[in-house]
């Protein structure tokens, strides 16, 4: 197949135009493919998709059966992300497609185009039968001689990410057990060239991490905690570390606070966080990050049983830090608060970033196509605002609200983990005191982990959102400008 972009409006009397390739394809076909998109109405418009079949093929390519025509809108990167995505669903199945579609502006329109093309193919699934469709076998890039490499490499880099936060997230919870994460940490790390450490639940009773050890502890699959380093290969003693922590709730019941069973069937995606944290780090080298990373999964199952936690109950975090349990399924911040905490006082990075399927409260504010951000740093929260919105993958900035901080308190704890107030703010301000004062942003992305319906290059169930935006910013030239 071969798949050409249609320009709205760029044509005579604003009808739409071909892109390059045209018209060779058009002399050879002796088709007016012109006259199509005028009798198919065709506008160019972004992801709108015209198949011209070819039955005959052309001399210099007699398989050619069909010929799709594939409008780019604006040309902006999130029209080449989602004309990626159209392309790809409409050539699942088949063998291959060449396009010149990115050719159009490799600068621009490469990266999203890959990505896009990648993302629009996911599927992942355990039906007995065969697989309802298959991604595209192959996708040539044509006229894109003078690209270099590299930036094809990044662009496959961001999309196999996206594709793996995705699949984790997928994994149903009788397979993904906290030690199932950490050994998918190994493998990546075995590939990437990482290092790895995992702690079992007795070296993290042993080192104090009595936030993940209560969460995990009344789970038959125990908790884990998951440590990735990655360093770039210029690395020096000066250059500077980056630390992600991401929520790895392999389920989450709600504990003894039991959910509804309505708001417990997508609970395996709660460790979406997570997820993200291992995506990025399997592509760091590929987009060229040049600072040090850590990347720190917390991973329990909320689960219930005779030893499960219990409403009441009193828990010390790394380093000391006490938190009264008045709700088990505000568990989510007990796991990361043991993470920031060990960062902050271990690694202290030049920055802390976790990224955490965290709270309802988040979706009642934004809906489901924004994540919420919160930060003690604006240059970092400018950052990773600028990386969601070139990568797809926007961030809505909350406020740390100091007047709510005193709801916190507890008689017997330094804090409560269910305080009354603004359940995401509340939630963000409980991780607050974790993170050492350090440049920290918070990513509650509670609000994008599920998508409703296919749309774009998102597809319908676990959404694997952040990794990108998160690769975005540790692969530009310099992810810690204004900040370290
Ligand atoms: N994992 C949930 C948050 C969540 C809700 C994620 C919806 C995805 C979709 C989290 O652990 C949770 O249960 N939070 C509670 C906190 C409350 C008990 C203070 C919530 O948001 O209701
Ligand atoms: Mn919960
Ligand atoms: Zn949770």
């Amino acid at each position: 197949m071969v798949a050409l972009p249609v320009l709205p409006g760029a044509g005579e009397d604003d009808a739409p135009l071909l892109g390059p390739g045209a018209d060779a394809l058009q002399a050879e076909l002796g088709t007016d493919l012109l006259g199509v998109l005028e009798l198919e109405r065709h506008s160019g418009a972004t992801g709108e998709v015209a198949r011209v079949p070819t039955p005959d093929g052309v001399p210099g390519n007699p398989r050619l059966r069909i010929v799709l025509l594939v409008g780019v809108g604006d040309q902006r990167p999130t029209d080449f992300r989602r004309a990626g995505a159209a392309l790809a669903r409409a050539v699942s199945d088949r063998g291959a497609v060449a396009t010149s579609i990115p050719a159009l502006d490799p600068a621009a329109g490469l990266e999203p185009f890959v990505v896009g093309t990648i993302l629009g193919s996911f599927g992942f699934h355990w039906r007995s039968g065969e697989p309802e469709r298959r991604p595209v076998g192959r996708v040539v890039l044509a006229g894109l001689d003078g690209v270099d490499d590299t930036a094809l490499r990044r662009a496959v880099a961001l999309g196999t990410a996206g594709w793996r936060a995705r699949m984790l997230a997928t994994v149903p919870s009788n397979l993904k057990t906290p030690a199932w994460l950490a050994e998918q940490a190994e493998r990546i790390a075995a590939e990437q060239g990482l290092k790895v450490r995992i702690w079992d639940e007795k070296q993290l009773a042993a080192e104090g991490f009595g936030g993940i050890v209560g969460v995990g502890q009344a789970a038959a699959a125990p908790p884990r905690l998951i440590r990735l380093d990655y360093t770039p290969p210029k690395a020096r003693r000066s250059t500077p570390t980056v630390v992600l922590v991401g929520k790895g709730i392999t389920f989450d019941s709600g504990g003894l606070n039991i959910k509804p069973s309505q708001s417990m069937t997508s609970m395996k995606r709660d460790m979406t966080g997570g997820a993200v944290v291992l995506a990025t780090m399997a592509a760091l080298a590929d987009v060229g990050c040049p600072v040090r990373v850590v990347g720190l999964v917390p991973a329990a199952e909320n689960a219930i049983s005779g030893s499960a936690l219990r409403p009441g109950d009193v828990l010390r975090h790394y380093g000391g830090r006490t938190t009264e349990v008045t709700n088990t399924d505000a568990e989510g911040r007990l796991v990361l608060a043991d993470g920031l905490a060990y960062a902050a006082a271990e690694i202290k990075p030049a920055a802390l970033v976790d990224v955490a399927t965290l709270t309802g409260g988040i979706k009642v504010a934004l809906g489901q196509q924004v994540g919420g951000i919160f930060a003690s740093h604006d240059a970092l929260a400018d950052a990773l605002i600028a990386a969601g919105e070139a990568a797809g993958e926007p961030l809505w900035r909350f406020p740390l609200f100091a007047g709510y901080r005193d709801n916190l308190g507890s008689k017997v704890a330094d804090a409560d983990n269910a305080p009354k107030g603004p359940q995401a703010i509340m939630a963000a301000l409980f991780l607050e005191p974790f993170t050492g004062d350090l440049p920290w942003a918070h990513l509650d992305i509670a609000s994008v982990g599920d998508v409703p319906e296919d749309s774009f290059e998102w597809t319908q169930g676990p959404s694997g959102f952040g990794a990108r935006l998160l690769l975005d910013w540790l692969g530009s030239a310099d992810p810690l400008e204004g900040v370290a």
